[in-house]
């Protein structure tokens, strides 16, 4: 596979205090399956909870690729990135 998924984690406080942190635990211990084929980027706070009610559900908020993954869990992101690598095979 030419190009990595890049998970875009926000480590903000709003998200950090939601469970982001149990996501970033991709970075040393992603299933074997993908952790070759992942990019894991932490960011500060994305702007996205100013408008939770509004546009979003609650964080943590993750981007997988150029998707936006909501009330982000371990599972939901490790769902996404698996989706999209099957998109690209
Ligand atoms: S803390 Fe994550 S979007 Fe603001």
């Amino acid at each position: 596979m030419a190009n990595k998924v890049k998970v875009r984690i926000c480590v903000g406080t709003s998200c950090f205090v939601m469970g982001a942190a149990q996501i970033q635990s991709l970075e040393f211990n992603a299933p074997a399956d993908i952790a070759e084929q992942i990019e894991i980027v932490e960011e500060r706070c994305m702007n996205l909870c100013k408008d939770v009610k509004t546009k979003y559900n609650n964080g943590p908020f993750v981007f997988v690729n150029d998707e936006l993954v909501e009330e982000a869990t371990y599972e939901k992101v490790v769902n996404k990135i698996r989706e999209e690598i099957k998109k690209s095979c």
